[in-house]
């Protein structure tokens, strides 16, 4: 046998509650944002070392290590960097985002730049 037992607290006037403040605004900085909007971060991983939450399905890729510049395939340096970025790897997952600004682009690979740790 089942027994309800239903208490109703709720005596107060709701109108006189007050409403929680909203929270806080989650801000991320220009080219962190961007490595995150354009997806760069579901392959490469958020530290660069091509552990992103996509990367497992990626059957196959080798997916470089930003932060270690003797695994790069087509150029470490910013130039190179951008430049894969503008024209994409073509016949891998790596796509090119031709549609970015070049502003866009320079300060994408500049970031990804800052994550090697190994710079000659
Ligand atoms: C769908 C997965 C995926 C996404 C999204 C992606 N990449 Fe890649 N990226 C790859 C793979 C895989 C490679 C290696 C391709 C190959 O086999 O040569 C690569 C290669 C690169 C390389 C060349 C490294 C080297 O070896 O010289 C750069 C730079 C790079 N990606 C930057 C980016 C940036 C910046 C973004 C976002 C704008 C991005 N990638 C988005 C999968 C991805």
């Amino acid at each position: 046998m089942f027994c309800f037992i239903l208490i109703h607290c709720n005596s107060e006037n709701d109108s006189t509650k007050k409403e929680p403040p909203p929270p806080k605004a989650i801000t991320v900085p220009f080219p962190e944002a961007m490595y995150i909007q354009n997806g760069c971060i579901s392959c490469h991983g958020p530290e660069g070392n091509g552990r992103g939450s996509r990367a497992s399905l990626l059957k196959d890729a080798r997916i470089p290590n930003f932060q270690d510049v003797s695994t790069y395939i087509y150029g470490s340096s910013k130039q190179a960097i951008a430049k894969t970025i503008q024209n994409g790897i073509p016949g891998t997952y790596m796509k090119a985002y031709s549609h970015m600004r070049k502003h866009e682009i320079d300060a994408l690979a500049e970031y990804i730049q800052k994550m090697q740790k190994n710079q000659r």
